[in-house]
């Protein structure tokens, strides 16, 4: 965990300022499109606590093969390198720029196997699930109903039994809270974990379908 915060940390005191291309729905904060690192980080990017759970999940199941939706600055996929440094991990960002400032700290930090793919998520997810078969997903992306359930539609075909999803702010507003629902109604979905922050999904098939709901 000193390993993120001292990333956090880092980035969080970074001077530096970006112009930022939004593909998604937008900061609710951050109005315009030339924004500080710093603010990036504090307003987008993993919090500590998230992390922290982040990190012992990956450590517990070990994934191997990571697909992340939402790079930003490279914070939550520190946080997957940091809970298993042996992953492979496709992280996937609209902006250029902020994924510039992911890539340079991935080298800065020494971390290996993570592939960013810079694009709109409508092209890049079909792309990074053609080439690769992924144990582990976090959604992090675009946080609206529709958008949610695309991602996962478009996911769908490539679980197997172990496969462990993860998506961020189940409760963010309405259509998030709408997406989950949906999620967790759909057939191929057997048991979930709902921690607040995120909605957890399992697909082992033969699981009794339930839902559990767990305060951390
Ligand atoms: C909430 S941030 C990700 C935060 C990161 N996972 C973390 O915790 O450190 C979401 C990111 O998704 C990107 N994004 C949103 N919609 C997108 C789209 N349609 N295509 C590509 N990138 C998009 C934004 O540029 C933003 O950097």
């Amino acid at each position: 965990m000193a390993i993120f915060s001292n990333i956090k940390k880092q980035i969080l005191n970074s001077k530096k300022t970006i112009l930022v291309n939004d593909l998604g729905s937008g900061s609710r904060i951050l109005k315009t499109n030339k924004r500080e690192i710093s603010k990036i980080g504090k307003i987008a990017g993993i919090s500590k606590k998230k992390a922290a759970i982040l990190i012992r999940l990956v450590d517990y199941f070990k994934p191997s093969n990571i697909l992340e939706i939402g790079t930003s600055v490279g914070l939550s996929t520190s946080a997957i390198k940091i809970g298993n440094d042996k992953s492979n991990i496709t992280t996937l960002e609209g902006c250029l720029e902020t994924s510039k400032i992911a890539e340079n700290l991935f080298k800065e930090q020494k971390f290996n196997n993570i592939h960013i793919i810079t694009g709109d998520f409508k092209d890049t997810i079909k792309k990074a699930i053609k080439e690769k078969q992924f144990d582990f997903i976090y959604f992090d992306g675009n946080h609206t109903k529709k958008d949610t359930l695309k991602y996962f539609k478009d996911c769908l075909f490539t679980i197997k039994n172990e496969s462990i999803w993860v998506f961020d702010d189940i409760y963010l507003n309405q259509e998030m809270k709408q997406a989950w629902s949906e999620i967790k109604k759909h057939p191929k979905v057997r048991v979930t974990v709902d921690i607040f922050h995120w909605g957890i999904v399992f697909f082992k098939k033969g699981q009794a379908k339930e839902h559990f709901k767990i305060r951390v």
